[in-house]
């Protein structure tokens, strides 16, 4: 199943409860929520108490969070209580990513593992026996709008090669046009930040992602 992953970095921040509910309305229920430490990426955006907050208010939100930090070890338990269902970490920050995702199963959360554009997915293939969900990062992570890297899909195209049947997540410059490339290549999670919150009509968009086949 195609599924589409709006994230909140791209929301109306000063309603994002309507932003929430809107996104619900419109027959999405899986929200991706960026967190940067303003240390493994550029930026800074939200922490676990925004992610309770949402987790409580709108219960029936799958939360899709993608921990951008240097030392995750420190938050994912913390996410895992704030009622994340998938918790992905980045590939480059673990030193030992076999250990990290056995504590992500312990803490009841599905397990996901990122890689940013310059590092192969070949760093991936010893660990896919461990993992729910592998998110390719489709620009240089730590801002929302920039452009879609379309070389990025042999990534995805190799690891669907070497027969992993989880989630793989696309992330970066996804509109509905790079969707379809990504979906091609064997992508089934389209995060959308700018593409989505920023349309015009985002149940559009919602309803367009649900005759992906
Ligand atoms: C970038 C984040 C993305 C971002 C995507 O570092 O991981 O989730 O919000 O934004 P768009 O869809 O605008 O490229
Ligand atoms: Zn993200």
């Amino acid at each position: 199943m195609i599924e589409l992953a709006p994230s909140l970095l791209a929301a109306d921040w000063m309603h994002l409860g309507r932003e929430i509910e809107n996104m619900l309305n419109h027959g999405v229920n899986l929200l991706h929520f960026d967190v940067m430490d303003a240390h493994f990426v550029p930026n800074l955006s939200f922490g676990p108490d925004l992610c309770s907050d949402v987790h409580r208010l709108f219960p029936e939100c799958r939360l899709d969070v993608h921990l951008m930090m240097n030392n995750p070890q420190s938050y994912w338990r913390i996410f895992a209580e704030a009622g994340a269902e998938t918790i992905t970490l980045h590939r480059e920050v673990l030193a030992d990513p076999r250990t990290a995702m056995e504590a992500l199963r312990s803490l009841g959360v599905r397990r996901g593992m990122a890689v940013k554009p310059g590092t192969p997915a070949e760093d991936l293939l010893p660990y896919l026996d461990c993992l729910d969900h592998i998110l390719i990062m489709t620009v240089e992570p730590g801002f929302g709008g920039q452009t879609f890297m379309p070389e990025q899909m042999d990534k995805v195209r190799m690891l669907r090669d070497k027969g992993f049947t989880g989630d793989i997540a696309v992330d970066g410059g996804i509109n509905l046009d790079t969707a379809r490339v990504a979906v091609q290549a064997g992508a089934n999670v389209l995060v959308m930040g700018t593409s989505y919150f920023h349309s015009d009509d985002p149940g559009r968009v919602a309803r367009a992602v649900k005759e992906f086949k």
